[in-house]
C-alpha cells in the first residue's frame, strides 16, 4: 500500500498500522529501510513488562507489506505470551525482513539490520527464525550486543532448533497422555508438516520412539534427505488436512488451522512447532474443542528455543536448559487439565495464565 495509489483521505480510512486486525496494543513498531543494502524490515515490540522484547527475525518473501506487518504483529504478540507462560523475564518482540533469504540475504544487509536493532538500546533483542541461521546472528553480533542464538564458538548457545523440537516432543507426549492416557507415541500415525530445522529434529525423536511418521514439505530435496536419514514416509496425497492421522504436527508456517481446513481435520491431537497455528485463535480454538481435537498451544510447547537463547542472557548451563524444556510436559498437562475443568479452549487456558503473570508484574512495576 503506498501513497502513490492512496490519497491522504483513503490512507486514513485504511488505518494500516494501528487499525490492523492483528494490532494488539503493541508498544512500538519500527520500520527499517536502507537503500544501499536493500533492507526492508519491520521490528514489532509488543510488550516489555516482564523484560526486554526478545524474539527471532524471519526473512520471507511476503506477497505484500501488509502481509509482513500482519506477520510481525502476530509473531511479536505470541512471543509475549510464550515467555510469560514459560516463566522467563522477557517481553515479546519479533522482526521480519522482507525478501528471499536464499538470494537477497547478504552480510551487509544483516549488519545494517543489526544497526537498527542497536538503535533501540536493548529494548528489542533478536535471534534466528525462519530464513535465518546462527551465522547470520554472528554477523549481527558484529554491530550490536542485542542478539542471541549466536554460535557456540562465539560464546552463544548455538542453534535453538533441536531444543525447540525437544520441547514440542514433550508437549506432544503430554497431549497424548491427556487424550489416550499414555504418553507413549509408538505406532501413532503422526504427520509432520515442514521438515526444516525443527521439523527434522522432531522427526528424529518420533522415529526413536517408534511412531509411524509421514512428512510433508514444499522442498522435494528436504523430503528426500529426511526420508533417507530416518526411513519415514513422504506424503504423496493432495490434501494433508483431510488425511486420517493421530497427530498433526505443523512445523512450517502459521495459520494452517483456518476456516478452510478446520472441518477437514481428523487428527486427535495438534502439536507442532509453528507459531500462530490458529488463524483466529478464539474462533478456531473453540471449533477444535467442539470437534474433540486436543490442541497443545503452540506458544507453550515451542518455547524450547526461547529457553535456549535466554540461557545466553542468564548464563544457564545445558542441564538447566534441558530441565526447563522438559518441564513443558508438566505445564502442557496442567493447561490441558485446567481447560477441561473450566470449559475453556486450551489456547485460552494458556493465554489466561500468561496474561495473569504479566498483569501481576505490571502492578509490581508500578509500585
Ligand atoms: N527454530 C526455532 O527454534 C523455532 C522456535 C519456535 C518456533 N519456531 C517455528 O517453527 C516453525 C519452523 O521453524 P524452523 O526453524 O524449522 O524453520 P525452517 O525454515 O528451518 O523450516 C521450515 C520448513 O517448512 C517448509 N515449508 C514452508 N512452507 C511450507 C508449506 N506450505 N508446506 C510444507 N512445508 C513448508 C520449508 O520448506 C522448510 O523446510 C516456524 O513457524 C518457526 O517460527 C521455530
Amino acid at each position: 500500500m503506498t501513497t502513490d495509489v492512496l490519497d491522504a483521505k483513503d490512507l486514513k480510512k485504511a488505518d494500516p498500522v494501528f487499525g490492523q486486525l492483528s494490532f494488539d496494543e503493541h508498544e512500538q513498531i519500527v520500520f527499517c529501510n536502507d537503500k544501499d543494502t536493500g533492507l526492508k524490515a519491520i521490528i514489532g515490540i509488543h510488550n516489555t513488562v516482564l523484560g526486554p522484547a526478545l524474539g527471532g527475525t524471519r526473512m520471507w518473501q511476503y506477497n505484500s507489506e501488509w502481509e509482513a506487518l500482519n506477520d510481525v504483529l502476530r509473531l511479536s504478540r505470541g512471543m509475549t505470551f510464550k515467555s510469560a507462560i514459560t516463566g522467563l523475564n522477557l517481553g515479546g518482540g519479533k522482526a521480519v525482513i522482507i525478501g528471499d533469504a536464499k538470494t537477497q540475504k547478504t552480510p551487509e544487509l544483516m549488519r545494517r539490520f543489526g544497526e537498527f536493532i542497536h538503535s533501540l538500546s536493548g529494548k528489542y533483542i533478536t535471534a534466528e527464525d525462519v530464513g535465518m541461521a546462527t551465522d547470520d546472528m554472528d554477523t549481527v553480533r558484529e554491530v550490536t550486543p542485542f542478539v542471541t542464538g549466536i554460535s557456540e564458538s562465539k560464546g552463544g548457545a548455538g542453534n535453538p532448533s533441536p531444543i525447540t523440537a525437544y520441547g514440542v516432543f514433550m508437549g506432544m507426549k503430554a497431549a497424548a497422555k491427556f487424550k489416550y492416557g499414555s504418553d507413549i507415541l509408538e505406532d501413532k500415525n503422526i504427520f509432520v508438516q515442514g521438515i526444516g530445522n525443527v521439523g527434522e529434529a522432531l522427526v528424529e525423536h518420533l522415529v526413536n520412539e517408534g511412531a509411524k511418521v509421514t512428512i510433508a514439505d514444499i522442498s522435494q530435496e528436504r523430503l528426500e534427505e529426511v526420508k533417507s536419514k530416518y526411513g519415514v514416509t513422504i506424503y504423496g496425497g493432495s490434501d494433508i488436512y483431510a488425511e486420517d492421522m493421530d497427530i498433526y504436527a505443523p512445523c512450517a508456517l502459521g495459520a494452517t488451522v483456518n476456516d478452510e481446513t478446520i472441518n477437514k481435520l481428523r487428527a486427535d491431537i495438534i502439536a507442532g512447532a509453528a507459531n500462530n497455528q490458529l488463524a483466529d485463535e478464539f474462533k478456531h480454538g473453540r471449533l477444535l474443542q467442539d470437534n474433540g481435537i486436543v490442541y497443545a498451544p503452540d506458544f507453550l510447547i515451542n518455547a524450547g528455543g526461547i529457553i535456549n537463547v535466554y540461557a545466553e542472557l542468564e548464563n544457564y548451563d545445558r542441564a538447566e536448559i534441558m530441565r526447563k524444556t522438559e518441564n513443558i510436559y508438566n505445564t502442557t498437562l496442567e493447561i490441558l487439565d485446567n481447560a477441561k475443568v473450566n470449559n475453556l479452549t486450551t489456547h485460552n487456558a494458556a493465554l489466561n495464565i500468561a496474561k495473569e503473570r504479566i498483569e501481576t508484574r505490571r502492578i509490581e512495576n508500578a509500585k
